[in-house]
């Protein structure tokens, strides 16, 4: 049995309902502080907060646990750098606690759930894997801290694990049992396709004087299923005695902010007034993946390559929800 933390949030229920669909059993642990109940697709589910030693250690005496997936944190750029402590405390904290109940039942096989924002500015793009460790916010900070604390864990205990490092998530489940549901709503896509149904009146752009082709962020987009499916090829390669190792998931190209509006415009044909305004702290310019090396060690390869076929899939979850 699988356990996934944090699997009632955005990729963390997409990756539950992509182990379902691949046949593993499924157990969630999730405080629902930012997730939804609704999104988990299966009855094994525990609420707890991952820094309560107690609780996940009953889950693992209830549940056969082989290996976890672990996505729960705050997951914000802004607001770890307004409140660098909590974000500490959940992300390291919570991640320390997890690794010492996994300790004590044995299980040491980990999918990590780590993020672009790792690197910072890019000194080189597309950005490979061993490109500087140079976060620009506490969250970037926080994943980065936790990255290391996986090497000292493999080495002195005998710990399996991928990292892997997300660009841009986007997109719902295909078949619409699932969407991206975060309250409040504060990534772009999601932002821009309220503004097109009428939910917002307009939206901000972030910075229009960065260093990029129309002055806006620069940002790799890949479908959430793009990154469903890698939990489970890497929980795969670690179950076959794959070595440890972090991999970029993204589809290797960029889209800027007004290209991403753009694209929203054109999926719904509806009209997107803009704002623009300052540059958000924490923000750097322009990140886009170089993902050979999952597509090499893992085997994955990303389905949905365009920034079209993403919007549709939100737009559509958007639109049932709406009705
Ligand atoms: N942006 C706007 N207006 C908005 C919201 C966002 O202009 O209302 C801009 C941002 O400045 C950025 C781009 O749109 O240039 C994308 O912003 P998102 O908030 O959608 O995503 P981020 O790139 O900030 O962060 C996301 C995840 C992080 C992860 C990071 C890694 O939320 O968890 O990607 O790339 F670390």
């Amino acid at each position: 049995m699988i356990l996934v933390t944090g699997g009632a949030g955005y990729i963390g229920s997409h990756t539950v309902l992509e182990l379902l669909r691949s046949g593993y059993e499924v157990v969630v642990v999730d405080d629902l502080s930012a997730g939804h109940r609704e999104l988990v697709l299966t009855d094994n589910f525990v609420q707890a907060d991952i820094r309560d030693r107690a609780a996940l250690s009953a889950a693992f005496q209830q549940y056969p646990i082989e290996a976890v997936l672990h996505f729960a944190a705050l997951t914000s750029v802004p607001e770890s750098v307004a409140d660098p402590g909590r974000y500490y405390d959940v992300n390291l904290g919570g991640t320390l606690v997890l690794l010492e109940v996994m300790r004590a039942f044995g299980v040491t096989r980990l999918v990590f759930s780590s993020s672009a924002a790792i690197y910072g500015d890019p000194q080189r793009l597309p950005i490979p894997e061993d490109h500087p460790i140079r976060p620009k916010s506490p969250y970037g900070r926080s994943k980065a801290v936790c990255e290391e604390i996986l090497a000292d864990y493999a080495r002195a205990y005998g710990f399996s694990y991928v990292s892997l490092r997300y660009f841009n998530a986007a997109g719902s489940d295909p078949e619409g049992k699932i969407g991206e549901w975060h309250e409040p709503e504060c990534h772009l896509i999601p932002i821009v396709l309220e503004a097109a149904s009428g939910k917002r009146p307009y939206v901000e752009i972030f910075g229009t004087d960065y260093e990029t082709p129309d002055g806006t962020g620069v940002r790799d987009y890949i479908h959430v299923v793009d990154l469903a499916q890698a939990h489970v090829l890497a929980l795969e390669h670690l179950a076959a005695g794959g070595e440890s190792g972090a991999y970029n998931l993204g589809i290797g190209r960029g889209y800027s902010v007004r290209e991403v509006i753009e694209v929203c415009r054109k999926v719904t044909g509806r009209k997107i007034p803009v704002r623009e305004g300052p540059r958000r702290p924490g923000d750097p310019a322009i990140l886009v993946a170089d993902a050979r090396r999952a597509q090499r060690e893992l085997h994955w390869q990303p389905r949905y390559t365009n920034l079209e076929s993403m919007v549709e899939t939100a737009w559509a979850w958007m639109r049932r929800r709406e009705s």
